[in-house]
This record gives C-alpha cells, structure tokens and sequence, in this order.
C-alpha cells in the first residue's frame, strides 16, 4: 500500500497536460469523491498502528501535491486562452490595407488616355541629357538665360552633360529617329535648380505633345488642347490663350483653363482673375524642323508641354507641392 502511494505521488508530479477536459479526469482520479486519496482515507482504519503515521503523511502528501497540480493546470490554461467573456465578436475584423496609386501617376495615366483616344503614341527619353537634345536643337540661342547655371543641373562640370529641364528633349529624340508624320506625347521626370518650396521644386514631371504633319494650323493644336481639357476637367471647362514665348514654338501662346474652383467667377485659388494656368504651346518653330531634319516646306507642327504636379494641385485642391515627394501615407492613402 505505502508503494502504491509513493508510485501515485510520482505520477502526480509528471503529469502534464493543457486539455481542460483532461484536467478533470485527473482531478476526479486523485481527489474524486470515489479518487484515490478518498479511497486510501477509508482504508486509514486498517493500517495496523505503527504504519499509521508513515500512511497518513504519504497520504497527505499525495493530496496536496494532487491539489497544487490541479490548480497549476488550470492557472496555465487560463493564461493561454482567449477570456471569452472579454472576446467581442460582433467587432469588425483587421482589414488588409490595399496601396494606392500616387496621384502623379493617377494624373499622368489619365493624360496619357486621353491623348491615345486622339491617336497619339507615347515616348520616352533620358533624363541625363546633352546640350544638343534640350537647348541646342530647340532653337535656344547660345547666350539664353535658360542655359544658365541658376536653372540646369549640369554634370561633373561638363556643360554638355545635364539633366534635362524640360521634355522638349524627347521632341528631338523622336524627330532623330522617326520621319513625319509624328504624333506623339512623351510623360517623364524633369530638374531645375529651384530653391524647394510650397510653389516649386527641383524635380517634377511633365507631359510633351508634337504633332507634325502637312497642313497643321494653329486651329489644330487648340482643338486637341480643348478636347484635352474637357476630359481632364469637365465639359464646361473654358480655356484662354494668352500669347507668350518658347524658343522653339512661333507663334507660342500659354494657356489658361476657367477656374475649376469657383467656375470662372474669381476666388482665392485664381487669385480672383478667374483663371488657372495650365500650360504651354505653340506651332513647331520652323528652325526646329531644320535641324531635326524635317522638310518644314512640306511639314508643320505644334507642340505643347504641361507640368504634372500642377496639374493634379488643381484637380485634388492641393496648396503645397512637397506633399507630392514626402511619400507620407497619410497624404497618399487619400487617392
Ligand atoms: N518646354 C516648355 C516648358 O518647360 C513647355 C512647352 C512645351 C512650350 C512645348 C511649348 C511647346 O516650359
């Protein structure tokens, strides 16, 4: 009897389990009503005295190690489950977040539809340039300020090598290697050395349109600019050209759409003139044709350029430009 006890005690101490239900039929096994500690109590008056002492303890023992493992069990399924009365089902669950596309490119994807609806295939160019592919092809006289070192980003102090202020380069780029008629827009990533501001910065990115062709007008280009921004900025959407200069368009003009705040009437966003600008154009200078190998008696174009991130401040109500390059997810989850 005083073995099985000793036996029972060292399996009480090996017992292991994280099953609730297996927690029970341990405890009913040792400390039941019907258990084994139970069981050796009744026995207690059989004992013959002198063995009485060494049976009590040993039982004792074993009711009290029986008691602290059943006890130990429990506390540690508690701490490993879920509290169910705390567990709130009715709560909507963790959603996976979807990314979203930045608003540049949501701008520029829908620029690009709209001027492959008229036919126009899209070009690219590099961004590290040479002096030829952004000003020397485009008609820009040796001494233009644009040149200057106030608005390039020249490279290891080659003037030659650059990054390109403008996608007009991308007009040269296609007029090398293609022969008219050419109808094309070139999206891309532009630099000037600009002071970075709420209004300005030293990267943004534009979209460039030629059309080369016999018989372009003047008519032509103010068509595909009206349609343009009807599309872009609704059917009411009214634009202005104001006559203007590029050294490689004559004549050029820069053109405003009608407010797309306040419709026109004059508001803080218009600076109450009523009017947005948007971008600029005019007809390919016909020098530019000659350099580029274009019989320009034969040939006429127009080209036009607009800036992405003005375009999208307009179209979203955004007043500063930097919002556009912190990547912060609170601005971009917004899109
Ligand atoms: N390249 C000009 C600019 O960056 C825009 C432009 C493009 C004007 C084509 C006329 C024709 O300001």
């Amino acid at each position: 009897m005083i073995d099985k006890i000793k036996e029972l005690i060292g399996e009480v101490e090996l017992f292991k389990t994280n099953n609730t239900d297996e927690v029970e039929k341990f405890r009913i096994k040792f400390l039941g009503k019907k258990g084994e500690v139970a069981n050796f109590f009744t026995q207690f008056k059989n004992i013959p005295n002198d063995k009485k002492k060494e049976f009590g303890q040993l039982v004792n023992q074993l009711k009290n190690s029986s008691l602290k493992k059943v006890n130990e069990l429990l506390e540690n399924l508690k701490k490993n489950s879920v509290d169910t009365n705390k567990l709130d089902l009715s709560l909507p669950g963790d959603s996976y977040k979807l990314g979203s596309r930045h608003p540049i490119s949501i701008i520029r994807n829908e620029i690009i539809e709209i001027f492959t609806r008229l036919g126009f295939t899209i070009s690219e160019g590099p961004e590290i340039e040479d002096d030829w592919h952004v000003f020397s092809a485009l008609n820009f006289p040796e001494e233009h300020p644009a040149r200057d070192m106030q608005d390039t980003f020249f490279i290891e102090k080659n003037p030659d090598i650059l990054l390109r202020t403008h996608t007009s380069s991308v007009q040269v780029r296609v007029m090398d290697k293609q022969q008219a008629p050419i109808r094309t827009i070139s999206p891309g990533r532009v630099f000037r050395n600009e002071a970075i501001s709420a209004r300005a910065h030293c990267i943004f990115h534009q979209v460039e349109g030629l059309y080369i062709d016999e018989n372009v007008s003047f008519a032509d280009l103010k068509q595909t600019l009206f349609y343009f921004a009807k599309e872009l900025f609704g059917k009411d959407t009214k634009l202005r050209f104001r006559p203007s200069f590029f050294p490689f368009t004559e004549p050029s003009a820069e053109v405003d759409i009608s407010c797309t705040l306040c419709g026109g009437k004059g508001c803080n966003v218009c600076k109450y003139t009523g009017w947005l600008e948007i971008l600029g154009c005019g007809m390919v200078d016909p020098n530019v044709l000659e350099s580029n190998n274009i019989d320009n008696e034969k040939y006429t174009g127009f080209a036009f350029g607009m800036g992405i991130e003005r375009i999208a401040m307009l179209k979203y109500g955004i007043k500063d430009l930097r919002l556009f390059f912190e990547n912060d997810i609170r601005f971009l989850e917004q899109f």
